[in-house]
């Protein structure tokens, strides 16, 4: 079995946590798996992430996005397709739909040119399932600011408002592949059999 998941969300939506109990039921299962997180996860990619979320570097919008985008086409010629053709299940923290919401409607960005862009990195590997985690945005805020925020994170409330509307249209585009989950007021494993619900359907 081998297709492409993906997590998105809004900074401090919980993610990880999700990732890594979806992980851990995936090997009791004895399923094939590999986790990416994006940006990083090969050489370059990984140098990518760091001039991207320091909080020294002053980066214009238009050289943020296209980072972002090298950074994604590396990862899927390095990472995702080799993963793919040994059988693997992909599970990706973040992927072409965080572009479209951060730089797009976070941004401002023409989206239109940020989608053809994204389909030009992604050479037409989209995921199956995506998985948008949804809270709102005071809270997120509230927690991603207990600890030192990086260069994407110190964009502040406003920022992640738009995000949450971009991740919002998204869904609403893209219904076929995209499940929302909504976070409020749910422990992580509520969460994290809601998941498995739709998971289960496909694998
Ligand atoms: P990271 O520490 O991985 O955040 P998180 O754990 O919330 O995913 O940092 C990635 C940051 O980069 C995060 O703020 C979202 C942002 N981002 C974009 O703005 N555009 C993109 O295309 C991607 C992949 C991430």
């Amino acid at each position: 079995m081998s297709f492409l998941i993906s997590f998105e969300g809004i900074d401090g939506c919980g993610k990880s946590t999700q990732i890594n109990l979806l992980k851990n039921e995936l090997e009791n299962r004895d399923i094939s798996n590999c986790i990416l997180r994006e940006p990083g996860d090969t050489s370059i990619s990984d140098k990518i992430r760091e001039i991207l979320l320091n909080n020294e570097n002053n980066i214009c919008s238009e050289s943020e996005t296209l980072l972002f985008l090298a950074a994604r086409a590396q990862l899927v010629r390095e990472k995702i397709l080799p993963e793919l053709e040994k059988g693997s299940l992909v599970i990706c923290d973040r992927y072409y739909d965080s572009t479209l919401a951060y730089q797009g409607y976070g941004r401002n960005l023409d989206r239109d040119l940020i989608n053809s862009l994204n389909q030009f990195a992604v050479n037409k590997m989209i995921p199956l399932i995506t998985f948008i985690l949804k809270l709102d945005p005071e809270i997120a805020y509230r927690r991603i600011s207990k600890n030192e925020v990086d260069r994407m994170e110190s964009g502040g409330l406003k920022f992640l408002q738009k995000v949450q509307k971009g991740y919002s249209f998204i869904a609403k585009s893209f219904p076929n592949r995209c499940y929302v989950i909504n976070c409020k007021n749910k422990d992580k494993l509520t969460i994290h059999s809601e998941i498995m619900e739709t998971v289960n359907k496909y694998i």
